[in-house]
């Protein structure tokens, strides 16, 4: 079985703060990215890892990865990403092996995700399913709001400011917050990619997962790893290096 990964790193990480692109933060002296890619190449099925660079930084990040070594050998590609997530992983498909059983979409955001969490995903797409997720259950209460209207900012990023009105609150239980790596049968992700092409931005599915979903095609979930957090905010910089120390020990 050969399992193939496409990490898209092409994000400005605005989130985080200003300053150098969120995959190329330091973790511990090594950038996020590296921490990603030695996630993936330390899963035994996993043959090759495609990196999707910042458009002009190909040559940057194949630099910073051959100066850091992989716990295995695998076959290392980087090309470079587009304006979106999903632009970014098309890009990274157009990379993928002919003989690929498994493609997983990992973000470059989550360096530490667990390898028993990668193999997971990884066999239960070799079981048989065509889109496997990662997730857990949700600790907070969700609220829905009103989207916003034309000529209206997007609230789904803002912090503060104005209060908004809530709409609804759905149970809680039935909510699931996913992670990566997001395991696909090739051909449905391809398949999701050639017949989704150019809806993209807020049109766009904001998880591979979510392509696949809307070719009618089962998605299914597996257990997640609180490991597995998405690098998004200052704090979850202390949380990334409290975990790296207590791995340490
Ligand atoms: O912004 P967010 O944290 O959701 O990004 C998730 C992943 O998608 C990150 O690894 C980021 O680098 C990647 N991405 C990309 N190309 C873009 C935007 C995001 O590869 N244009």
């Amino acid at each position: 079985p050969h399992t193939a990964v496409i990490i898209p790193a092409a994000g400005r990480g605005v989130r985080l703060g200003p300053g150098i692109p969120k995959a190329l933060r330091l973790l511990n002296g090594v950038p996020i990215l590296v921490h990603a890619v030695r996630a993936m190449a330390a899963a035994r099925s996993v043959a090759t890892v495609i990196v999707v660079a910042p458009p002009d930084g190909a040559e940057g990040v194949r630099a910073l990865l051959d100066e850091h070594p992989l716990p295995r050998p695998v076959a290392l590609h980087v090309v470079p990403g587009g304006s979106t997530r999903q632009e970014s992983v098309r890009l990274g498909l157009a990379a993928l092996p002919a003989d690929a059983d498994v493609v997983l979409v990992h973000d470059a955001a989550r360096p530490l995700v667990p390898v028993d969490t990668t193999e997971a995903v990884a066999a239960a797409v070799r079981d048989g399913a065509p889109a496997v997720v990662p997730a857990l259950p949700v600790t907070d209460t969700v609220k829905q709001i009103a989207a916003p209207g034309p000529g209206g900012t997007s609230r789904t990023k803002s912090q503060g400011g104005e209060p908004v009105p809530v709409t609804g609150t759905p149970d809680r239980a039935l909510l699931r917050a996913v992670q990566t790596p997001q395991g696909f049968a090739p051909d449905a992700l391809l398949d999701a990619h050639r017949r989704l092409a150019g809806l993209g931005g807020e049109e766009g599915a904001t998880d591979d997962a979510g392509m696949v979903e809307r070719l009618g095609l089962p998605v299914v979930l597996v257990p997640g790893h609180e490991e597995a957090f998405k690098v998004t905010r200052p704090l979850d910089l202390v949380l990334a290096e409290a975990v790296l120390a207590r791995r340490r020990i």
